[in-house]
């Protein structure tokens, strides 16, 4: 069977446009630009919910920005932002709607009112919990309080909460203590369970699904773990809760319907934070602070739904991505939260965009010939200007960046190094735009006591090209509502690119075939007979089964 030719990039129109402004901006330094637009700060600047988007330091005009507008509306991004916030089945390949966006609605359109009402219901069901362990009125089977509380989830199951949660550490009301733990690698379990006692430890087994390999040989470990300390099996309802969507599997598990929060098909995982599966998030910073993380995460749905695509703050940073994956072939993208607190939003990130937008086949199901979702990293600042950033700064890779950066201190204590905290976050953004040149390095090394020629010939090592893109996106102070906000912000953002590149951000089919042959994998370790892959993991094999 001959292979059909691979679907073009899918908006020609504004494509072609955006191609000839790309080989032409070439010619011309972002420092040009400033030089030329003094206004340029400002006029490539937008806001919403808190958050300031300072994208001037991008290769890109007026006139190009236009152009990139125009390819949104070619492509019918208002159209598909309709469909997306009214419940069509914006997931093709799983005939479902993504309605994240309603799980933090504080009221409904009729169309949606019923699922709605469901997810009215099971929030208060999870304050009532999250109020029964606070206050002890829940407590362990022997009457202690409950201590600790330990998720038990991977994937959208996990990283959301947890990053959530880390970042709201200043928001915690220290009722409960709240842990993570996905790996099936044991040492995160014992890690985990090693300070904690039986009697007090709640576990919430999140898992959609409940289905997934991970979460349920830990919540077996953690069963047992619970029973070895002597507790009846009748101890489960005191130390269990789960957030799914398969409540025969949570039953089968032993885990009563009272103590069962319910998820919806049209919730992706990566997408959940704000259905029960964040209770974790509700147990650590409590009810009121949790309704205000949603409420910062509506703010920018509705700023999404209604601004003007031009200061629509979503809509421009995937038009950066598309220009920069499409236009310049960059096929990395870093975000540098410089805040603590934010450390582990850059593996949030990597699975919002990219089990969301890593596709190579377009919604008929053609496979394509244009690049998609780039692979997104980052780590802490001021962290990964020790260890990365040279390559950011000399490396050959292009790769733009975004700076997160809250202008106040997660936690006060020392304002001085908050200070120079944000020195340092603008001086990472200023030597991407700047960068230093030949004769300036030459210069900065006889200053340095350095003689002619090793000046001369050191000089070229010290040089910083420059005219680096990047963008910040700043608030005054990370809270529920900015972090909330955030999170939309990307959300928002990986939709409107994935519509764009004509893909589906919904589905994930990559990961299963990994996952059905560690199955048979797992079955062939122990009957080497059934194995019949291929001879280079059939090796592997062996030689698990001589060092094990
Ligand atoms: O394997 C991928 C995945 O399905 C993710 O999309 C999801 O977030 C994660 O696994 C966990 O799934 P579940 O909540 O069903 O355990």
């Amino acid at each position: 069977m001959t292979e059909p030719a691979p679907a073009l990039f899918p908006h020609p129109v504004a494509g072609e446009k955006l191609a000839a402004l790309a080989s032409q901006i070439q010619q011309q330094s972002i420092l040009q630009l400033f030089a030329d637009d003094a206004d340029r700060a400002e006029t490539f600047s937008s806001s919403a919910a808190g958050w300031q988007l300072d994208y001037s330091r991008q290769q890109l005009t007026h006139e190009i920005r236009d152009a990139l507008l125009e390819l949104a509306t070619e492509s019918g991004l208002a159209q598909a932002r309709e469909a997306l916030f009214n419940g069509a089945i914006v997931n093709t390949t799983e005939h479902r709607a993504a309605l994240h966006t309603l799980l933090r609605a504080s009221a409904s359109t009729p169309r949606l009112q019923s699922d709605w009402q469901q997810i009215q219901d099971c929030r208060q069901r999870l304050a009532q919990w999250v109020d029964k362990v606070h206050s002890g009125s829940h407590c362990g089977h022997d009457g202690a309080p409950i201590s600790d509380v330990v998720n038990l989830g991977i994937g959208g199951s996990d990283l959301g909460p947890r990053m959530v949660t880390e970042a709201l550490r200043e928001f915690h009301n220290g009722a409960v203590k709240v842990h993570f733990c996905a790996n099936i690698d044991p040492a995160e379990l014992a890690d985990t369970l090693a300070p904690l006692d039986p009697s007090t430890t709640l576990f919430i087994i999140c898992s959609k699904t409940f289905r997934t390999e991970e979460t349920l040989h830990n919540a077996q470990s953690a069963k047992r773990w619970l029973l070895a300390s002597g507790a009846g099996e009748d101890a489960v309802a005191s130390h269990f809760l789960a957030v799914s969507s398969n409540l025969e599997a949570v039953e089968k598990f032993g885990i009563p319907t009272d103590n069962i929060l319910p998820i919806w098909d049209w919730v992706g995982g990566r997408y959940s934070l704000w259905s029960a599966a964040g209770c974790s998030i509700a147990f650590a910073i409590g009810n009121a602070a949790f309704d205000e993380l949603l409420a910062g995460a509506e703010q920018m749905d509705e700023h999404f739904y209604n601004a003007p695509m031009a200061d629509n703050l979503p809509v421009i940073l995937s038009l950066l991505e598309i220009w920069a994956v499409n236009f310049f072939n960059a096929s990395n993208h870093a975000v540098i939260p410089y805040q603590h607190r934010l450390r582990r939003l850059p593996a949030f990130l990597q699975q919002l965009s990219m089990e969301s937008n890593g596709k190579r086949c377009n919604l008929l199901g053609q496979t394509i010939d244009y690049a998609t979702a780039p692979v997104v990293w980052g780590e802490e600042g001021s962290n990964g200007q020790h260890s990365f950033h040279q390559l950011l700064h000399q490396g050959t890779v292009r790769c733009p960046v975004d700076f997160i950066l809250p202008m106040r201190a997660a936690n006060g204590a020392d304002a001085e190094a908050h200070q120079r905290l944000v020195a340092n976050c603008l001086a990472q953004g200023q030597a991407l735009l700047v960068g230093r040149d030949r004769q300036a390095c030459q210069q900065a090394l006889l200053e340095r006591g350095f003689d002619e020629a090793r000046a001369a010939e050191l000089a070229p090592h010290l040089v910083v090209p420059g005219n680096k893109p990047s963008s910040t996106l700043s608030c005054q102070q990370l809270t529920p509502a900015t972090l909330g906000a955030l999170i939309a912000l990307y959300e928002h953002k990986t939709f409107c690119s994935g519509h764009i590149w004509q893909i589906n951000s919904f589905d994930q089919w990559g990961v299963e075939l990994g996952k059905e042959l560690g199955t048979t994998i797992y079955q062939a370790m122990t009957e080497p007979e059934s194995y019949n892959g291929d001879a280079s993991t059939g090796a592997l094999l062996e030689r698990w089964r001589h060092e094990h």
